[in-house]
């Protein structure tokens, strides 16, 4: 059977270059792979007032999440974190509180892609990510590291990546990734 890998775009925005690179993620994926990329749109701020009983928009979520091995997480940088819609993503799905390193998300492996289209790869974003994943108990893929920045140019009109060097570091991404899942 297919190992599920849930792809997470940080980013709603129609011309996303995070989603853009998502998508790139999803075309390139190994034979065996089953790449979903996950809809966080319809989840409104993070509310514990909303949490219980858990409305449809959780549930659907969390049905998302369910079948995935591992996560894929494209993320750009925001203020040098990662942008609330997707910090509002993992908090939802972390409630209702469990104990440490028991939710919904522990022990998903996880890779992480900071995108950018200026310059650091969004390295801020990335790193204040794998503090959050620490918690959620998700083991986050080390190396390779992955930073895109320029974005905007390695796509061509269609959205569509396009350029030769970060093609190889999507492969190569995939490569290690599948090799870290088996471990899980
Ligand atoms: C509130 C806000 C803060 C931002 N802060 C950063 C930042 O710290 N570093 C950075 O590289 N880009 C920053 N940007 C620019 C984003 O990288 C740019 O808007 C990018 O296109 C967002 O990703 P997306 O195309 O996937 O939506 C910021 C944008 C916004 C809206």
């Amino acid at each position: 059977m297919d190992t599920v890998v849930l792809g997470i775009s940080g980013s709603l925005r129609k011309d996303s270059v995070s989603t853009k690179l998502l998508r790139a993620f999803g075309e390139r994926a190994p034979k065996n792979i089953d790449f979903r990329i996950a809809d966080i749109s319809r989840l409104p701020i993070y509310n514990q007032d909303l949490e219980l009983p858990e409305p449809d928009y959780l549930l659907d979520w969390k049905r998302q999440i369910e079948p995935a091995k591992g996560i894929l997480i494209v993320t750009p940088e925001y203020n040098r974190s990662i942008p609330p819609v997707l910090k509002n993503a993992l908090d939802w799905a972390s409630r209702p509180q469990m104990p440490p390193g028991r939710g919904l998300w522990a022990n998903r492996p996880t890779a992480i892609a900071g995108c950018t289209p200026y310059t650091l790869g969004a390295f801020g974003a990335v790193h204040h990510l794998r503090q959050v994943l620490t918690f959620l108990n998700m083991p986050a893929l080390q190396q390779p590291e992955f930073y895109l920045s320029q974005a905007a140019e390695k796509f061509d009109a269609n959205g569509k990546l396009t350029d030769p060097t970060t093609i190889k570091f999507v492969d190569g991404l995939w490569s290690e990734f599948v090799k870290f899942m088996e471990r899980f």
